[in-house]
């Protein structure tokens, strides 16, 4: 059973569902998402009307309701619109959850820390490839967790093209199509080659930055060279718990990343290392030691307190009881929202080789990968 009621001389409209708390709608947001087909294209759902068509001083003059089909008149333009009621309610925005604390992050993100060893998002790659419901559940895992891997994958050369296939498409840089990362490992070159590296996010002085990654194994000998991997929001979350003076200096203030060699590319991005949405939702880390610039736009006052918390994010990074562990053999891979996940590389405790190749992707191809699975399988349901 609908109730609504009209106000502030037709300028909003309040409708509640039996006994819940009214949701308010203006009349110039119910006339610009009207679902008819004069406004919206039936077939792609583009909109075809522009704000300046609908009247300023728009109002509704009339409202009738059957069954779950609300009727609504505006005034001045005098044009009735039917609007399904249900679809009304779950688009209000007259909600109280809106007052979140500053970092937080979307309902189908969770959060983790070393725990999550025990159940790394993981999937076999012959059947992500053939199973559309496997894949969106793979898909969905690296939505959730922001990494996943892939086992039973070829052994061949470019097998990470099939994994990028799965979902989207590659983005080419100055480094190619992909890249190789090929270590030989030996006693005369382990103290260069065999060393560990610090958990990073990759390339944040690109702007936008890659944000997804794909790490493919094809040969795997020596021991060691482990992949970890760390969320970044959940290091962002511990240190807004310990300091939010400390969270907000980072996500404040732009830092400076740049990339450098002479004949190939010169890239710079000023950005945050806490990146938040004008609402404060958290939506991306940029950390990586190695190619951050000098940091020239915190203010001398605030520039103590943002190297502290770049040291204890940092600290908070290199924590054990952050990380998640994997050995990848040939024919695995992984695939990380660079956005998100911190990625790095174990020492190697002895002779052979590793040979990995890597390649960038979008995420935003992987989300539209996974919707239109989602509706894809809902509908044949
Ligand atoms: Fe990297």
């Amino acid at each position: 059973m609908y109730n609504f009621t009209i106000s502030d001389n037709g300028n909003i409209l309040s409708i509640s569902k039996n006994s819940e708390n009214p949701k308010r709608f203006h009349a110039v947001w119910l006339r610009d998402n009207a679902p008819d087909s004069k406004t919206r294209d039936p077939g792609n759902g583009q909109r075809l009307i522009t704000l300046w068509d609908i009247p300023k001083n728009i109002h509704i003059s009339q409202v009738s309701i059957s069954d779950d089909r609300l009727k609504l008149t505006f005034h001045p333009d005098n044009k009735s619109i039917e609007y399904d009621i249900q679809w009304l309610l779950d688009h209000a925005y007259d909600t109280t959850s809106k007052n979140r604390v500053e970092g937080w992050t979307a309902s189908h993100i969770e959060i983790w820390d070393s725990k999550l060893n025990n159940a790394i998002p993981s999937a076999d790659f012959r059947e992500v490839e053939k199973s559309p419901s496997a894949r969106q559940n793979w898909l969905q895992n690296i939505a959730k967790y922001g990494f996943g891997t892939l086992k039973n994958g070829p052994i061949d050369d470019l097998s990470l093209m099939r994994v990028v296939e799965l979902f989207g498409y590659v983005r080419e840089t100055n480094y190619g199509r992909h890249f190789e990362v090929l270590t030989e490992i030996n006693p005369t070159n382990l103290a260069y080659t065999g060393l560990g590296l610090q958990a990073h996010t990759d390339n944040p002085y690109r702007d936008p930055v890659p944000t997804i990654q794909v790490l493919y194994c094809l040969e795997s000998s020596a021991a060691g060279g482990e992949n970890m991997v760390v969320d970044g929001f959940k290091a962002i979350e511990r240190l807004r718990n310990e300091s939010p003076a400390w969270f907000e200096v980072l996500a404040k203030y732009c830092a400076r990343f740049e990339y450098s060699s002479n004949k190939e590319a010169t890239l710079r991005a000023r950005r945050p290392m806490i990146e938040l949405a004008p609402d404060g939702e958290l939506i991306g880390i940029r950390f990586n030691n190695r190619s951050t610039a000098a940091i020239t736009d915190v203010p001398f006052e605030d520039m103590q307190t943002f190297y502290d918390a770049y040291r204890r994010l940092g600290e908070i990074i290199d924590d054990p009881a952050m990380e998640v562990t994997f050995r990848l053999s040939p024919g695995e891979c992984f695939v990380i929202d660079n956005t998100r996940i911190l990625h790095a590389r174990k020492a190697y405790s002895g002779t052979g080789t590793r040979w990995l190749q890597g390649c960038y992707a979008d995420k935003d191809g992987l989300m539209s990968k996974l919707a239109s699975l989602d509706n894809q399988l809902n509908e044949a349901r």
